[in-house]
């Protein structure tokens, strides 16, 4: 898509010294058709004039949460209603920070809080400020709730040094948006269900069967899929993340109760991703009392759970089934096994042995397995980055 036409861009600007580029980018989201509304921060007005960006949008700008309301499409709720994307560019250290923290004290805060649009940030600073570990861990904290972070480029910085945290030209910016834009149409209206996590099985009242999953890349995927407009529904087991943002989730304990909340939304569905690692096994009973150690041995008698995967593919009619094989040997043949036994229209497979991906990473090294008998080898890359393949599969599997 090259254009941006009626998308309504909230700009937020703020005190960096690169903010005398956000002219630039509002004039061409303009160009390429974009009502776009800049909200900029106090200390932004040092850098930029209000006037010149008035001037460059044809709308009003608000800096001031106090000021007047002439027009009541600037009251603050109002921008962040009718925002279809916030862009802050350039983002400060500050506003990062904020944002992280959830706090809104000023205009742009506020807008920010509020907003259910999707947000995507362009850091620009001097090079100690971006690579300091609180600045990081805040670009971390954002990208988990599914912000978009333009990287900043590598150069010559304004207060004299060489090094990271360059806004990058206003050109490249516009194209981030677009290519976000574009992206997030593809799954328009579309219902994907998504499970994640590792289902746990109880056997007292306080210890269960578990296992290492922790639903990073589901929850990046459930992530990507509401960016690309879907409806999605996210079943976890337990995990520590947050819930991801635009996502309806569901937190479940066992694999009886991810196979509820899954086929009571199946009929609906254009798409299931099952990439949680559901028990295979439950204890036979479940002791009311906790268990008491004694000098013998305890054996457990364990129950086969339900094959949740296999049950959709057996009623499957216009959904689209993924499934994840995460084994410690002979991937290839397992996956291919599951990808055939489970009617799946591809599997996505890893070998969870392997350090550096896989379980409670964040990276992932994955081959895909498709019905046609074809598979792709992928190197190691960000679970966010593999949420975008397997969601590219599936549009084009839909269209
Ligand atoms: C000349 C000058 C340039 C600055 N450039 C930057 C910058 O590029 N990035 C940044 O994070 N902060 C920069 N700062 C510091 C911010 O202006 C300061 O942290 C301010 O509180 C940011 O407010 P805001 O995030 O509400 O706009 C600069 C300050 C001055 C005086």
């Amino acid at each position: 898509m090259d254009s941006l036409n009626g998308k309504k861009i909230v700009l937020g600007v703020t005190g960096g010294i690169a903010a005398y580029k956000a002219v630039e980018i509002a004039s061409r989201l303009r160009k390429a058709g974009a009502e776009v509304h800049v909200v900029m921060t106090r200390e932004a007005t040092e850098f930029v004039t209000e006037l010149t960006f008035r001037e460059i949008t044809g709308q009003p700008v608000t800096v001031d949460m106090w000021a007047k309301v002439t027009n009541f499409n600037v009251e603050h709720i109002a921008l962040a209603n009718l925002a279809d994307i916030m862009l802050i560019a350039p983002a400060t250290a500050n506003i990062i920070a904020k944002t992280a923290a959830g706090i809104a004290d000023d205009m742009l805060t506020t807008t920010v809080l509020a907003t259910k649009a999707p947000l995507i940030l362009a850091p620009a600073m001097n090079t100690n400020m971006y690579e300091n570990p609180v600045t990081q861990k805040n670009i971390a904290e954002l990208k988990s709730r599914g912000v978009q972070i333009i990287e900043p480029a590598s150069g010559h910085l304004a207060c004299g040094v060489e090094g990271k945290g360059r806004l990058p030209d206003p050109a490249e910016i516009v194209r981030f948006v677009m290519d976000f834009a574009a992206g997030e149409q593809r799954l328009t209206g579309k219902k994907i269900i998504v499970t994640a996590a590792g289902t746990i099985e109880p056997l007292d009242p306080v210890r269960f069967l578990g296992n290492r999953s922790t639903g990073k890349m589901g929850y990046a995927i459930a992530a990507e899929a509401a960016k690309q407009g879907a409806e999605v529904l996210l079943v976890s087991g337990p995990s520590s993340l947050p819930d991801p943002a635009g996502v309806r989730t569901i937190r479940i304990q066992t694999a009886l109760e991810m196979q509820a909340a899954v086929q009571e939304a199946y009929a609906a569905a254009d798409a299931v991703i099952m990439s949680a690692a559901v028990a295979d096994y439950r204890p036979k009973t479940v002791a009311k009392e906790k268990i008491k150690k004694s000098d013998d041995e305890l054996v457990l008698h364990l129950e086969r759970n339900p094959d949740i995967l296999y049950g959709l593919g057996q009623h499957k009619n216009r959904q689209i089934l993924v499934g994840f094989a995460a084994e410690t040997c002979n991937v290839e043949e397992y996956a291919k096994k599951k990808l055939v036994k489970k009617n799946l229209d591809f599997i996505v497979a890893n070998d969870v042995s392997a350090s550096d991906a896989g379980f409670a990473v964040d990276n992932n090294r994955v081959q895909i397995y498709t019905r046609d008998g074809g598979c792709e080898k992928y190197p190691l890359m960000s679970k966010q980055e593999l949420a975008g393949i397997i969601l590219n599969k599936i549009a084009e599997l839909m269209s």
